[in-house]
């Protein structure tokens, strides 16, 4: 099932309106949406009970869900996509935690220095987790707030080069955002006319998201299909590992250097006797069998 996480250290920074409306763009097009919340405070789950008041919503209903960062994520029957809004701060342990349910992460970057080091910071950490290090989870950068009237788009995008981070898309600044964290509702729920400008920022957006979930989903396929080549070249030969058995077998096992009164083995107090050594070979049975 199709993961997508926002993350950012730095609270404040835009996540949950960014989780809220990937959700809400999710359940306009008839998916079974869960909007997961392992915020503390939860926000989005707060959020949900307001937009199943609103009757515009009803058509594109999403499912809530609250879980610890340290319990494992399991959606309800009939979900198909997960939109996972997390708390400020999330890092260590709780962090890959979520990473690991995660096949694509996107984290929301306002135009300040401040937000800009704090993003630096989580990408950093994320790119040390094994599912984003070996691609399995791509991780975007989302420039969030940005003021329509300067050119901070660009900044953020030379900026996001500079240091190797996927720059997916930008949101403005816009009263839309605050008005929609209040009502329950999405730019998505809205009559399309009226907001035609803003859907046009989250398009590149979900549409790398979506490419981010396919290429996880062809690299797990491959994965489970795949067969290991180089393994047998480590390992012993069949041969090899039979005749290191027989050695090993045929090593003289180590005498412990104890006095004879002191060593009490069945084999030990067995003594030949002189019938005994002259039939050297039925006593070496006989001490096989005792
Ligand atoms: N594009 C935007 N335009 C205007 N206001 C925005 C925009 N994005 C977010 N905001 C506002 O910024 C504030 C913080 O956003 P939000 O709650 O989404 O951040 P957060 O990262 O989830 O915070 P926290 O770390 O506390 O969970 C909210 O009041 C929200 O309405
Ligand atoms: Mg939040």
């Amino acid at each position: 099932m199709p993961v997508v996480a926002v993350i950012n250290r730095k609270g404040g920074s835009g996540k949950s309106t960014l989780a809220t409306q990937l959700a809400g763009c999710l359940a306009n097009r008839g998916l079974q949406v869960m909007l997961g919340d392992v915020d503390r405070q939860q926000s989005s789950l707060a959020w949900l009970r307001r937009r199943a008041a609103q009757p515009l919503a009803r058509n594109a209903a999403i499912v809530g869900w609250a879980f610890g960062a340290k319990s494992v994520m399991r959606p309800p029957a009939g979900i198909t996509h997960v939109v996972l809004d997390t708390p400020g701060g999330l890092s260590g342990y709780d962090l890959a935690r979520v990473v690991m349910s995660a096949d694509a992460i996107v984290i929301p970057v306002g135009d300040s220095i401040f937000d800009r080091e704090s993003a630096l910071e989580c990408h950093a950490e994320l790119m040390t987790l094994p599912r984003v290090a070996s691609g399995r989870c791509k991780v975007g950068i989302v420039g969030m707030r940005l003021d329509a009237r300067t050119k901070p788009a660009p900044r953020m995008l030379a900026w996001a080069t500079e240091h190797g981070l996927p720059y997916v898309g930008s949101v403005r600044e816009s009263q839309l955002y605050p008005r929609g964290a209040e009502t329950g509702l999405t730019i998505f729920d809205a009559d399309a006319d009226r907001v035609q400008n803003d859907l046009a920022q989250w398009k590149p957006v979900t549409e790398w998201i979506e490419a981010a979930w396919s290429a996880t989903e062809k690299m797990e396929a491959t994965a489970k299909t795949a067969v290991p080549v180089s393994a047998p070249s480590i390992a012993p030969t069949a041969p090899a590992a039979a005749s290191r058995r027989r050695t090993l077998v045929r090593a003289p096992l180590p005498v412990p250097k104890a006095p004879a009164s002191e060593f009490r083995t069945s084999r030990e107090i067995v003594r030949p006797t002189p019938r005994a050594q002259r039939f050297g070979w039925l006593f070496t049975v006989f001490r096989a069998w005792a």
